[in-house]
């Protein structure tokens, strides 16, 4: 893992955010791999930037999501599809049928796991996934434990998970308790991984991505068997290591 030691969360943000335009510009019609959260809010704000000032153009390139909650309607404000579609889709020019998530009110979810890893593989693959971490160390929902041969599946997420996401929700018992995600494999088989972690709340499992070999009990290790991962990690991230 190639680590990026930047000073700020703006750094941070605008670090990953050229990697992301640069490989829109080499390649325009790439899938990008693309994650929720607080983290990368500030990466999808220079993106914007970027695209009205420079004038980058998304309209051939195709996006797939990490994961989505079940159970929130579509428009429900904290459903990932409401993320993406208010802080970054409809702040650029990309096209709506050329971005994907997993559907969270699928009838039967697991056909729609399926449906989704298939989708991923017509795709052509993921030139380039961005990555964000949990406190316990999870990738997209997948909590300690998971196995590194996961496919896109169904989670029960973890009471931490729920808690730090809490935030986002009016109660804890108003955050969704299942998931949809891409499985570790399939994030695995990303041709390009960017994980990026900020702030003193991520200094610890930081230390212990480094620190630790690799084992399901800490997913993000599993990082260390990738052959192009780079992690952009700000001061606080960094203050434990
Ligand atoms: C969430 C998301 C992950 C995200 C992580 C960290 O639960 N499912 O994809 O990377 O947790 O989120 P944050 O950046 O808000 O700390």
């Amino acid at each position: 893992m190639k680590l990026i030691a930047v000073k700020d969360y703006k750094q941070l943000s605008e670090k990953a955010a050229k990697l992301i335009i640069q490989k829109v510009n080499e390649k325009p019609d790439a899938v990008l791999g693309l994650a929720t959260g607080g983290t990368v809010v500030g990466i999808y704000e220079e993106l914007i930037r970027d695209h009205k000032e420079n004038a980058t153009s998304y309209k051939h390139t195709r996006s797939v999501n990490l994961d989505e909650y079940i159970g929130l309607a579509p428009y429900h404000e904290q459903s990932y599809f409401s993320y993406m579609n208010e802080l970054f889709f409809k702040e650029i020019d990309i096209q709506a049928q050329h971005t994907h998530l997993p559907n969270g009110q699928a009838h039967n979810v697991t056909e729609e796991c399926e449906r989704y890893e298939q989708l991923i593989k017509a795709l052509g693959g993921i030139d380039l996934q961005l990555l964000g971490i949990g406190e316990n160390g999870h990738i997209g929902f997948n909590e300690p434990g998971t196995s590194f041969h996961s496919l896109t599946h169904v989670v029960k997420l973890a009471q931490s998970t729920r808690e730090a996401n809490a935030r986002f929700f009016s109660s804890i018992d108003s955050v969704p308790t299942h998931a949809i995600t891409m499985g570790i494999a399939t994030i695995m088989s990303s041709r390009e991984i960017m994980l990026v972690v900020s702030g003193e709340k991520k200094a610890e499992i930081l230390c212990e991505l480094f620190t630790h070999g690799k084992t399901e009990s800490i997913p993000a290790t599993v990082l260390k068997d990738h052959l192009n991962v780079t992690v952009i990690a700000d001061e606080q991230a960094l203050s434990v290591l």
